[in-house]
């Protein structure tokens, strides 16, 4: 499909959607959540991509929610048609790997959209940050709930109440980013991990990702006894006989769902 504020491209079983409005710095407006979540949806439907690699530009993965835009907003309107509702589901209910590789800022629903991927490969130059507080309102895309799961209460109240941006060291340092890489090497590394993924049995991958999923959800035990419940079943499938006898047999596996 032919997009006008992102791009989309497949390489090998893994998908890469890039945002692309760079004069706005890949504010979020209406159009490019919509098409976000168009293309998640294909990316999901399709049975050859393992594994999403989600970007934006050297300068702005995204500056946040268009700001112009939600000027327009008032209670009720938002109220009953919230516009951006079904895209954050589409980003934090995506059943595949999905990877956010951060360049530039990741400010506002930007970085919320960084927080709803499973984890982010940072450039050296990435900032990120609440700044909502600054506009008269909070971050309305899961910044209260999500960062301060990354990043422990303390440094998420600082973020969210000073409005003030976190560098990309900062965020390595309290966890919100799993690796930071020089800028100019940002997608080979993004792309290393994604095909990595893609390479695996995707069902498992997946369950793997939800059994992850679950422990921001419910108490310890009960998360022990799904985690437990999952890897049973993954015994019924064929890609653990072929992971298992490939180990045995001292060669690569060939998963078959994959
Ligand atoms: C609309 C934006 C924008 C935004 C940047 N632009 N951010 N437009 N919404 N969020 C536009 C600018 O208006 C400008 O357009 C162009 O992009 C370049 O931006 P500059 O400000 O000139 O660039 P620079 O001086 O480099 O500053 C970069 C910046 C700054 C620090 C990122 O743009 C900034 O503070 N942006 C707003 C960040 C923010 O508050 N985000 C949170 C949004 S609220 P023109 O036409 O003038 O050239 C939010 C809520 C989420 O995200 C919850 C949703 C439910």
């Amino acid at each position: 499909m032919a997009y006008k504020t992102i791009q989309t491209k497949t390489e090998g079983r893994v998908g890469v959607i890039t945002l692309d409005r760079p004069k706005a710095l890949n504010a979020l407006c209406d159009e490019l959540t919509g098409e976000l979540a168009d293309a998640l949806a294909e990316f999901e439907a399709n049975e050859d991509i393992g594994c999403v690699v989600l970007t934006g530009s050297t300068k702005a993965f995204a500056a946040g929610a268009d700001i112009k835009e939600l000027q327009e907003k008032d209670f009720v309107s938002l109220y009953l048609n919230d516009p951006f509702a079904k895209t954050w589901e589409s980003v934090a209910r995506f059943r595949k790997p999905i990877i956010a590789a951060v360049s530039g800022y990741a400010l506002g629903g930007g970085c919320e959209i960084a927080m709803m991927c499973d984890f982010i490969i940072a450039a050296e130059n990435a900032k990120f940050g609440q700044p909502e507080i600054n506009l008269g309102v909070m971050p309305g895309a899961g910044g209260t709930q999500r960062l301060p799961r990354a990043v422990g209460k303390s440094k998420a109240m600082d973020m969210c109440l000073t409005g003030r941006m976190m560098n990309a060291e900062e965020a390595e340092r309290a966890g919100l980013v799993s690796r930071l890489v020089p800028v100019d090497d940002l997608m080979d590394v993004a792309m290393e991990a994604a095909e990595a993924i893609a390479s695996k049995s995707l069902p498992i991958a997946m369950m793997t990702k939800e059994s992850i999923n679950r422990a921001f959800e419910i108490g310890l035990s009960e998360g022990i006894r799904f985690e437990r419940r999952v890897f049973h079943s993954q015994f019924a499938t064929e890609d653990q006989s072929e992971g298992m006898a490939a180990f045995a047999d001292k060669r690569a596996a060939h998963f078959k769902h994959r």
